[in-house]
């Protein structure tokens, strides 16, 4: 791992890459107000994760989902792409940025404009039922009573998110495997690489020749063993800094 401030250098890679591929996570979504899982303010330091395992909640909705719609729903409520997301959307519409491949399920990617979005942990936007085909997308209709129930069959409804112990939506994983096999540059923001299978998704874009680059305040998993270009820094202040970057190199090249 090179330590490297050197943002001319990660410009320039991006304005040259075919095929950039951003793979975030829950520290992109810091600076709009949205705790991250782990470390300095982690929602698992305060909660336990028990409530997302898939057999606990089966067995206990009526404890888990009041904790689920405070953590995963009203907190996420009023909450704003800030300036990495609105960053990564225009650099999709300059054809700077092929994908974005999330583990975040706060839908904050899309607010900010980003179409191209692969959800790998699913989403909190729909809500679906185990033992039938039913799904909403009227979550605030829903839960004004806990736990929510399926209008046909009266299961439980589940958040259309991956709890622990649930396989990757295949349409998600698909895309990912795609994306990461010909990758010419990866962008890692904002995840700790702590949680699989979506932590090996860089590895396979490394293994297939991507440049890794990654933003980051605190080193991940990936800072020693697989990053090439390790930016430090929040998410927001680093993009920007980049973006700069990229339009004073493209004013040169014209
Ligand atoms: P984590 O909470 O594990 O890691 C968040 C990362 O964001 C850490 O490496 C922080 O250093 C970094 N970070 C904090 N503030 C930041 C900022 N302003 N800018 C950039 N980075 C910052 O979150 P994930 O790696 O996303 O799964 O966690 C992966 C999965 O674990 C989640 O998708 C979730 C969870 O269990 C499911 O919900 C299935």
């Amino acid at each position: 791992m090179e330590v490297n401030h050197d943002f001319k250098t990660v410009a320039t890679l991006l304005l040259k890459s075919k095929k950039t591929v951003a793979f975030t996570g829950a520290g992109i979504s810091v600076e709009s107000g949205i705790p991250p899982f782990r470390g300095n303010g982690g929602i698992w330091n305060q909660y336990d994760p028990k409530i997302l395992e898939l057999d606990f909640f089966m067995q206990n909705p009526h404890h888990c989902w009041p904790l689920i719609k405070t953590l995963f729903y009203d907190f996420f409520d009023d909450k704003q792409p800030n300036a990495a997301h609105r960053i990564l959307a225009r650099w999709e519409k300059e054809q700077l940025l092929t994908v974005v491949i999330t583990q975040n399920i706060d839908h904050l990617h899309h607010l900010a404009g980003s179409k191209n979005v692969v959800e790998f942990h699913g989403t909190s936007q729909r809500l679906v039922c185990l033992e039938c085909d039913f799904f909403t997308e009227d979550t605030p209709g829903y839960l004004l009573k806990l736990p929510p129930t399926c209008p046909n069959c009266r299961s439980v409804l589940k958040p259309d998110f991956v709890f622990f112990g649930e396989g990757i939506p295949r349409e998600a994983y698909v895309r990912s495997m795609e994306a990461m096999a010909d990758t010419q540059l990866l962008l890692i923001i904002g995840t700790s690489g702590e949680v699989s299978p979506a932590n090996q998704l860089p590895y396979i874009a490394k293994r297939n020749g991507a440049a890794i680059v990654e933003i980051n305040p605190e080193p991940s998993n990936y800072t020693n063993a697989l990053t090439d270009f390790y930016l430090q820094g929040k998410a927001g202040e680093i993009l920007l800094e980049l973006d700069r970057m990229i339009h004073h190199e493209q004013q040169l090249q014209q």
